[in-house]
């Protein structure tokens, strides 16, 4: 079966189809929620929430699915006491609500946090944009790797060299990194139905991350107007104007997130509005997709 791979059994879901977190508010709990009852994975991000909100928010998914799903943090990107301080008392939080899954962006966590998490039976998914990014990740003990390609929506999350210089799209990204590391590779970047999720699989990767297709979703947090840009509803004028006004308040309120709407590729995939009706499409094009390629074979 295509949806038995190392990424399903390790995370103990049904089909390998990740829905990537948000951070900057965008992550709800209804759409973690949708994912993880249709048998994926459910991510939230909570990159820059209070500790005593990142408790409820776990709480409020856990209210809405007995299914695995993941909260996401951003490791420091700079060595500052003041960010360690943060992570740590976010980790905290995180350690008490004891989420099945921890995934993390721009670096790895400190020995001790990954330590902790084995203990507490918490697994963790670390994010690679290199293939020297995902061989220290799996060498600090980090259970799965996301590999990024530079085709994926958000933020460029390299930590090891600068983001300029770590530009590799996912088609030449996923067979190298699985060729380097042991661990589950999970792509991310650019896929946005069955049969992107297909090519993934074909490539080695044991599952896929899709981030910007779910955002365009109405469970997703992003305003009204941001998720009829992402699925291309508003005219092009209209469409300039919009999202140029959604990136003038995002600059505003240092909500650099939402400017990542500008770097989607697949925009013109994006079909779906519910987060079910997303992922059973992408479950049922995948399953067609790669019966039709076996026929070939
Ligand atoms: C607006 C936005 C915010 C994001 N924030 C985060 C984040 O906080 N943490 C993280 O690990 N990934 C973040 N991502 C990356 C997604 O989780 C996912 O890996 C990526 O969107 C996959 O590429 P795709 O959008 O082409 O599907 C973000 C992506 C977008 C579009």
């Amino acid at each position: 079966m295509w949806n038995d791979t190392a990424l399903t059994r390790r995370l103990g879901i049904r089909y390998p189809i990740v829905q990537g977190p948000f951070g900057g508010g965008l992550s709800s709990a209804r759409l973690v929620a949708a994912v993880s009852n249709a048998g994926g994975l459910g991510s939230f991000g909570a990159h820059g929430m209070a500790p005593d909100r990142i408790r409820d928010d776990v709480d409020e998914i856990r209210a809405l699915t007995a299914s695995p799903f993941a909260v996401n943090l951003w490791v420091s990107t700079e060595e500052a006491d003041a960010d360690r301080a943060t992570l740590d008392e976010q980790v905290s939080a995180l350690l008490d609500a004891r989420p099945p899954a921890l995934s993390f962006v721009f670096g790895i966590p400190p020995a001790d946090v990954i330590d902790e998490c084995r203990r507490r039976s918490v697994v963790t998914i670390g994010t690679a944009t290199t293939v020297d990014e995902a061989v220290a990740l799996e060498s600090s003990g980090v259970d799965i790797v996301v590999a990024s390609g530079v085709d994926a929506g958000g933020h460029r999350p390299s930590f090891l060299r600068s983001p300029e210089t770590s530009l590799t799209g996912l088609f030449s990204l996923v067979p190298h990194v699985c060729g380097a590391v042991e661990i589950p590779v999970i792509a991310a970047g650019g896929i946005a139905d069955g049969r992107g999720v297909a090519a993934a699989l074909a490539l080695g990767a044991d599952g896929v991350q899709i981030g910007t297709a779910f955002l365009a979703c109405e469970e997703s947090n992003a305003p009204p107007a941001h998720r009829d840009a992402l699925l291309g509803l508003l005219p092009y004028p209209l469409h300039g104007q919009r999202a140029g006004a959604l990136r003038d308040e995002a600059i505003r309120t240092a909500r650099m997130d939402l400017i990542a709407l500008w770097g989607r590729q697949s925009g013109s995939l994006f079909q779906h509005r519910r987060a079910k009706e997303l992922f059973q499409d992408l479950v049922c094009v995948t399953e067609c997709t790669l019966s039709r390629q076996a026929q070939y074979r």
